[in-house]
């Protein structure tokens, strides 16, 4: 699909990853089943006493909101098979489930939609629940035949699952509205033959024309890097940029809540690390797993807060901006994003410099310049410091005269207005 310029997925840049299925009940993240070998039997309990007694997606919603999110995206189906939706293709879901009864991902549309995010739903291509997916290396029954298995899954009957998962997807893009991302994962290569992508995208097409597809095997409308930001944008190989999401967690690596795993990663961290997705022209999916209970915990709704209040003053360096032109190199400790329409840079000090900075090729462009926090003036000098009663810098370049106390937030930014020339 060929995006427009002003495409609402590069104006979002930051977006809510949930990922919740009764896997939130072992607390031991999403790959239990397959971790720890799991049977069928044993992980039935997981669904008998999953119950979310205190779930209020509206809370989940307006966090988001408040955080600046602009989208999100929500595991209707992990690799485990349990769907968290009124399914008539399978009973394992969760109006099925007896302590739970309801159609949770209808629940959690409506409240994000009503707080104006766009909708995303995660669907996962393996299933170690149907009884027809392919068992390979990764599948709770590979038992110790993993290497064999790496080679040679074993065919049940594969064409019955891929109908099975074209019905579903059917299903999730007719019943819940306009759906603006399908996110799928899993296309582990030894399996990638058996989705019929090609059929399935143009199928989705079909039905949500304005859709985003993200990794069906052959058909991504953007690039996805996991846990890893990379240094630069991502472009084509005849230099057309193209459009990103970094997927990432607070913690060392689990996606569904893990009690042992709880968040590791400061929110100022959490805050440069959004910072330096958009420097580098990308969004970033920031995971938040829910508890068996339907609720954040604490340390979760703690981060998500501090980051809510630092987006409160800095929104603006984040939202449709992008990487800023080449002729502007970053100064070292300082991250750079640029808004084209409203050209203004923004300089993210990930330290504080002792009073000035020095700034290539911006010299004669600033029209004025201010502290994004509160709006202080922020002055441009023209002499070295080193030489005042000397000479002039060259004109191309300029400092920054900064106040001596670092600003008090956690991630200091300095909007640059420049010259609408
Ligand atoms: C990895 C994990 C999977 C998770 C996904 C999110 O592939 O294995 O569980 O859903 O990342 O991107």
């Amino acid at each position: 699909m060929t995006k427009s310029k002003d495409h609402w997925f590069d104006a979002a840049r930051f977006g809510m990853f949930i990922h919740w299925g009764v896997y939130a009940l072992p607390g031991r993240g999403e790959w239990v089943k397959s971790s720890e070998k799991i049977s069928e039997q044993d992980y039935e309990k997981y669904v008998t006493y999953f119950n979310p007694d205190l779930f209020n997606p509206k809370e989940w919603a307006s966090l988001a909101k408040a955080t600046g999110m602009r989208y999100f995206v929500i595991t209707a189906k992990h690799h485990d098979g349990f769907c968290l939706w009124d399914t008539k293709f399978t009973d394992y879901n969760a109006v099925n489930a007896p302590q739970c009864g309801r159609d949770l991902l209808r629940e959690i549309i409506d409240a994000f939609r009503a707080e104006g995010l766009k909708v995303g739903i995660y669907y996962s291509l393996p299933d170690w629940h149907q009884p027809n997916y392919v068992i390979d290396a990764r599948h709770p029954l590979s038992g110790d035949n993993k290497e064999a298995l790496l080679k040679q899954p074993i065919e049940r009957l594969p064409e019955l699952y891929t109908q099975f998962l074209h019905n579903q997807i059917e299903e999730l893009l007719t019943l819940y509205g306009k759906i603006d991302l399908l996110w799928f994962d899993g296309a582990y290569p030894e399996t990638e033959k058996y989705w019929d992508s090609g059929k399935l995208a143009a199928r989705i097409r079909k039905l949500q024309p304005d859709i985003l597809i993200n990794r069906l095997p052959g058909f991504s409308d953007f690039e996805s890097p996991e846990q890893s930001i990379p240094d630069k944008h991502f472009c084509t190989e005849s230099s057309k940029v193209l459009s990103w999401e970094g997927c990432q967690v607070f913690s060392a690596g689990n996606w569904g809540f893990s009690h042992d795993q709880q968040v590791h990663k400061s929110p100022q961290e959490v805050i440069e690390m959004l910072i330096k997705h958009v420097s580098r022209g990308g969004n970033m999916l920031l995971n938040v797993g829910p508890t068996s209970r339907g609720c954040l915990d604490n340390q979760t709704v703690k981060i998500l807060t501090d980051i809510a209040e630092w987006m409160r003053w800095h929104s603006r360096s984040i939202h449709k901006c992008t990487m800023a032109p080449e002729n502007f190199p970053e100064p070292e400790g300082v991250r750079y994003t640029w808004n084209p329409d409203a050209k203004s840079l923004y300089l993210h000090f990930l330290n504080w410099p002792d009073r000035r900075i020095f700034l290539e090729n911006l010299g004669t462009k600033i029209d004025f310049a201010q502290l994004l926090c509160d709006g202080t003036e922020i002055q441009l000098s023209e002499h070295n410091p080193h030489n005042i009663n000397g000479a002039k810098i060259p004109r191309s370049n300029c400092l920054l005269k900064l106040p001596v106390a670092r600003p008090n937030t956690l991630v200091p930014v300095i909007e640059l207005h420049l010259k609408k020339e």
